[in-house]
């Protein structure tokens, strides 16, 4: 049923289901990058030797999320040719008996179905989900965020999935950040359940002053959401920044009744947002990666300290 402005949001119910799709907002100008990201999707930016993108569509595959769907802007269509085959190239590593290469070009191709859909202006996180309703339809579905990497050590997406299909309602993901750092997230009114890692979520503002924040656990970019939540963002008027926002209609439906929860998440994870925590990203994982750890990690010491400077080889 469509909604009306003003209108209460429809309650989702239970169904048991588990959702099976994965929607990646990815339309943003990745302008903190620039010039890297003139001609380049920011989501196609490597992390080690992998672009960005490919850990989280790793992430959906392992959790069971087979049909992917990138919400895609202007100039961005080389991120579905990542997933795609490459016949020419493949060709040429076979012809080479490049066996681990031939295999890392294909793997890509081998992780879910990939779908599009344009975000033609930038209103926001909410308007990019909204871009998903045709192709998700009515069905639960996951949302995630192409600037937080999780740790494949860590799972949190199959505790959320889980959990959705249990009470047919909303899941976030949580951590905990600093009083000052809440004005970089969606931060949440909770309170505790039996489980030690779930909490229930009765409000959600956008980026607050500190002073102004309901607590420090922090929303991060993973969601599972019901379909109905389309119809929510449909009326959702734009909020903080002038931008429809995902956080508003989350909130919105959670006054409404439907049960939302966060799973507090404290595992790894490496935020890919800005180039800080970029370059703090690809030094983590470089020294975690069993090819290039170990060479790696040497170096790294050795120049933290004063060892090497600039111009030594250092290793390759
Ligand atoms: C978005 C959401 C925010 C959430 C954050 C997680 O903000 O609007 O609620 O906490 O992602 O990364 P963005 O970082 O896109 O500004």
């Amino acid at each position: 049923m469509p909604s009306v402005p003003g209108a209460v949001p429809e309650r989702p119910v239970p169904t048991g289901r588990v959702a099976t799709k994965a929607v990646i907002p990815a339309a943003g100008l990745g302008t903190r990058f620039l010039p890297a990201t003139k001609a380049v999707p920011k989501e196609l930016l490597p992390v080690v030797d992998k672009p960005a993108l490919q850990y989280i569509v790793e992430e959906a595959a392992s959790a069971g999320l087979t049909d992917v769907l990138l919400v895609t802007g202007r100039g961005k269509s080389s991120m579905v040719d990542h997933f795609d085959r490459r016949p020419d190239l493949e060709l040429q590593l076979e012809a080479a008996d490049k066996k681990e290469l031939l295999d890392a070009i294909r793997r890509p191709c081998e992780l879910a179905s990939i779908h599009t859909s344009r975000q033609s202006e930038p209103l926001g996180l909410g308007h990019a989900v909204l871009c998903a309703a045709a192709h998700v339809g009515r069905q639960p579905f996951a949302v995630m965020l192409g600037d937080d990497l999780i740790d494949e050590r860590d799972p949190l997406l199959p505790r959320m999935l889980e959990l959705q299909a249990e009470t047919g309602g909303i899941v976030v993901a949580l951590i905990e950040v600093s009083r000052e750092r809440t004005s970089l997230y969606g931060i949440a009114t909770t309170s505790p359940t039996d489980q030690e890692d779930i909490v229930t979520i009765s409000g959600l503002v956008e980026k607050p002053d500190p002073d102004e924040a309901p607590s420090n656990l922090a929303v991060i970019g993973r969601y599972v959401l019901p379909g109905e939540i389309f119809d929510v963002l449909e009326t959702t008027q734009p909020g903080r920044g002038g931008e429809i926002q995902l956080t508003d209609a989350i909130a919105a439906m959670a006054e409404a009744g439907t049960p939302v929860h966060g799973v507090l998440f404290r595992g790894r994870r490496y935020d890919t947002g800005d180039r800080q925590s970029y370059l703090r990203a690809v030094v983590q994982l470089a020294c975690d990666r069993e090819d290039l750890g170990p060479d790696f990690r040497k170096w790294l010491t050795d120049f933290v300290g004063g060892g090497f400077g600039s111009g030594s080889e250092g290793g390759s």
